[in-house]
């Protein structure tokens, strides 16, 4: 039997995330929104993608871009309104492609009308939506940090309590042990599946508990010095110590018993619906349960845990990877990405500063051949980099913003130096709008139109999707080509994965299987031209693709040569 055919349709799929505020501006007041999503959706067919993953759209004051909703079953003004959602999610559907949304589900706005409901006095209906304390004499309840910065309790002058917010003062943690809570958030859930979504992103999903008793972490520094030794730290063993501590820091903030419960409830809500998806944003492979009853999959961040992918790092991060989901089940699936709206852009980040466009393309070619389901960025395709904006007027991501300040105020830096440090911190970088073609603002929005955050100017030197899709050898006709490669190989998709060559410095090779079809892939990871024996393939060998700047040569049960970046995909008949 193809084992493709016993696949679930997203362990087949290529996923390609929007961030709608920067994806296409259809109605030219300088913000993505649905109706230019709308008029790319053929762009988003002939790449080749499977399956769209659309960052928030509900309404929000912003504040943390999005991801601080104020009303789950709505749509934000400036991207539309529910009936041109349907038309995307429709016309998507058409194409053939999946939608997930972003489902941010341990917080809210604090322009929330729960959460202003819950302020308004201690005995409001809504007041034990949210996590309300009493402070300790002098300060807050208790020495929690916020990742985001500074103490995770907010003061309420009005009602004389705090209350816990994970993230910004803005985005209050709701009290997931009210099971009126937990009501209201699965009749948001259910309200988009109603609508036809394809299932969900899950935000940060492990913060969802806290630990009953609220007890002091360990940790005698606090969150503010921490991070500052994290930015001296000047050895990666000091680095991996601090975030022990940091880790050690939030032990009662993260991950706490009865999330899997949680989790188990939420999956039932998704199954009363056919074949749904459920991602969870998630360091640890913790929350797919017994492989059928959690989580499908959960994003494989440690593989971005590093500044330099080389083959020896990812060979560690799959092994472990795969053999937890092997224990947990046959069910359990992997899935890989290597960027996303709050890392910097792969092209930025990965590549060596001389030989990026062959980066990119190894880069790709290493998400879709590994075991799982690719996720990749918006903008990744055309290999767009990182802006560092030079004008703190133009930041919009309050954590950049939030950094500047304290640089300036806090460690009396100069503004300028506050303002380069600022731009490499901030995720406004990695936002910035997509280029779609050579004219004024990238085609993103008309000429005299300001968008809400610039756009790269290396959209003229052919950064933009009209130019590559023109050139046969652009970065974009890569990844078209990819794509479709993948849907040709069933091992690719289906296989299992095997490390062939352990110990190569230089070269990641593996073997993706399945009853009938072995392939071959192998990476050169560097810069200089690298060997691969093949000393136990007696038979021929079918070559699927092969990097036109290499100098890949095959002998059969002999050795595969391949250039500085170099790739090939073969087939061990
Ligand atoms: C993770 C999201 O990806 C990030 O953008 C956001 O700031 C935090 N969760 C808080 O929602």
């Amino acid at each position: 039997m193809d084992p493709l055919c016993k696949m679930k349709w997203w362990q087949k799929a290529v996923f390609y995330q929007i961030y709608p505020r920067s994806f296409a501006d259809g109605n030219g007041d300088g913000i993505g929104d649905f109706a230019g999503i709308i008029s790319k959706l053929d762009y988003l067919q002939d790449l080749g993608i499977d399956a769209i993953w659309l960052s928030p759209h509900y309404p929000s004051p912003n504040f943390d871009c999005g991801y601080d909703i104020s009303d789950y079953t709505g749509v934000a003004e400036e991207f539309g309104n529910l009936a041109l959602f349907q038309e995307f999610l429709e016309g998507a559907h058409q194409r053939g492609m999946g939608v997930i949304l972003d489902m941010v589900l341990n917080h809210t706005s604090n322009q929330h009308p729960w959460f202003q409901e819950s302020c308004s006095s201690r005995d409001n209906a809504k007041r034990d939506w949210y996590i309300w304390r009493d402070g300790r004499p002098g300060g807050p309840p208790n020495n929690w940090n916020s990742p985001f910065g500074g103490s995770a309790w907010e003061w309420d002058e009005h009602t004389g309590q705090y209350y816990y917010h994970f993230f910004f003062k803005e985005q209050p943690d709701l009290n997931w042990r009210n099971p009126e809570v937990k009501e209201a958030m699965f009749s948001a859930v259910r309200f988009w599946l109603d609508r036809g979504v394809d299932g969900y992103r899950l935000d940060a999903i492990g913060t969802i508990y806290e630990h009953p008793d609220m007890p002091d972490h360990p940790v005698a520094m606090s969150g503010t010095e921490l991070r500052r030794e994290l930015e001296k730290a000047e050895t990666p063993e000091r680095r991996h110590e601090l975030l022990c501590l940091w880790k050690e820091m939030e032990k009662y903030q993260v991950e706490q018993p009865g999330m899997h419960e949680l989790m188990q409830e939420l999956r039932g809500v998704i199954d009363e619906y056919d074949d749904k998806l459920l991602i969870g944003e998630d360091e640890k492979i913790a929350y797919h349960g017994d492989g059928t009853n959690e989580l499908h999959m959960v994003f494989n961040f440690p593989l971005i845990r590093t500044e330099v992918l080389t083959p020896n790092w990812i060979r560690n991060n799959q092994a472990q990877r795969i053999k937890a989901l092997e224990k947990i089940s046959r069910e359990a699936w992997p899935c890989n990405t290597l960027g996303n709206h709050d890392s910097p852009r792969i092209w930025t980040r990965y590549g060596d500063g001389k030989h990026n466009a062959e980066q990119a393309r190894l880069f790709l070619a290493l998400m879709l051949t590994l075991k799982g389901t690719p996720f990749l960025y918006n903008g990744e395709e055309i290999g767009m980099t990182d802006l560092y904006l030079d004008d703190i007027s133009q930041f919009r991501d309050t954590l950049g913003l939030l950094y500047y300040q304290a640089q300036v105020n806090e460690l009396g830096l100069m503004p300028l130096d506050a303002l380069q440090r600022a731009a490499r911190l901030t995720r406004d970088k990695n936002r910035t709008p997509m280029q779609w073609d050579n004219t004024a603002n990238a085609g993103f929005c008309p000429e005299g139109t300001v968008p809400w955050l610039p756009v790269n100017p290396d959209f003229a030197m052919g950064v933009n999707v009209q130019e590559q899709e023109t050139d046969r050898q652009s970065l974009l006709n890569f990844y078209r080509n990819l794509l479709k490669l993948r849907k040709s190989i069933p091992a690719l998709i289906a296989g299992g994965y095997e490390v062939y060559h352990p110990r190569n410095p230089r070269i990641l090779s593996f073997l993706r299987q399945i009853p009938g079809q072995t392939c071959l892939v192998a990476l050169n990871f560097s810069a200089e031209k690298a060997g691969l024996y093949l000393p136990d393939v007696p038979g021929e060998i079918k070559v699927w693709f092969s990097s036109e700047n290499t100098s890949c040569e095959i002998r059969p049960g002999k050795q595969i040569r391949l250039g500085p970046f170099g790739m090939v995909i073969v087939e061990l008949l």
